[in-house]
């Protein structure tokens, strides 16, 4: 069976492990084919949809691989518990969409050793999802197809916010080593922060309205990185 370049990528990248999950599926082509090179033990092909389900339960039937690829019908990785599957595959969907998945089940999505994301659109924000959640980008790719690029992110979660450029008022080392002294070190920023806001709140040009938001969301992560802390 010849693979996409873009799956055949994702499947490169996968060698002994013991559970894929692959998120939805459709023709469940990535398990076959890596159960198929011995590059996992078992599979769950999962989609949200009964026909792509369906048609993946027609292959995995021709190609008898019964015993060694599951299919679970239902959303994201609800249809998962934490710990099932060491590697998860979530690809060619919207970067918002594969945020919401991980998202929704954090107990999994924490769980898993590797996860491959492959967005279909919308990478600068997911990137961004992933480090204020605490998932490392262990690794990107970009793969051409026809005249189509497109990218892979491998991540794990490593537990620890990681800021986006903007968010670099508080080094990351110190986030990492919940420095005793940080709690000060956030309660001045935000003192700070907020009376930059309550000025802004007065202008009303469109850049002043831009800086606004931007300090918002800036406020939105110093909350944030208090709870972690
Ligand atoms: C474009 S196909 C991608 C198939 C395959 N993963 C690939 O990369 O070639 C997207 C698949 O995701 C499924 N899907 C969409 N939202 C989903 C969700 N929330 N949970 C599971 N599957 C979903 C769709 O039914 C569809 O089969």
């Amino acid at each position: 069976m010849k693979l996409s370049p873009r799956l055949q990528k994702i499947a490169d990248s996968i060698k002994n492990r013991e559970t894929l999950a692959d998120i939805g599926t459709d023709h469940a082509y990535l398990p076959i084919y890596l159960i198929r090179k011995g590059s996992v033990r078992n599979a769950i092909a999962t989609d949200v949809n009964r026909g792509p389900i369906e048609i993946a339960q027609g292959r995995i039937k021709a190609n008898r691989m019964e015993e060694k690829i599951e299919t679970r019908l239902g959303s994201g990785l609800s249809v998962l518990e934490p710990k099932e599957a060491d590697i998860i595959v979530i690809a060619g969907m919207g970067g918002m969409l594969i945020a919401d998945i991980l998202e929704a089940d954090m107990e999994v999505s924490k769980s898993a050793e590797s996860i491959v994301l492959q967005p279909m659109l919308d990478s600068a924000k997911l990137r961004a999802y992933l480090l204020k959640k605490g998932f490392e980008i262990t690794d990107e790719e970009l793969v051409k197809e026809e005249a189509k690029l497109y990218e892979v992110l491998w991540v794990r979660y490593l537990g620890i916010p990681q800021p986006a450029p903007q968010f670099l008022e508080i080094g990351p080392k110190l986030i990492e080593k919940k420095h005793p002294l940080l709690g000060e070190l956030l309660q001045k920023k935000t003192r700070e922060l907020q009376n930059v806001i309550d000025k802004l709140q007065e202008v009303e040009t469109e850049a002043g309205q831009r800086k606004l938001n931007e300090c918002l969301e800036l406020q939105k992560y110093y909350n944030e990185v208090k709870q972690w802390v």
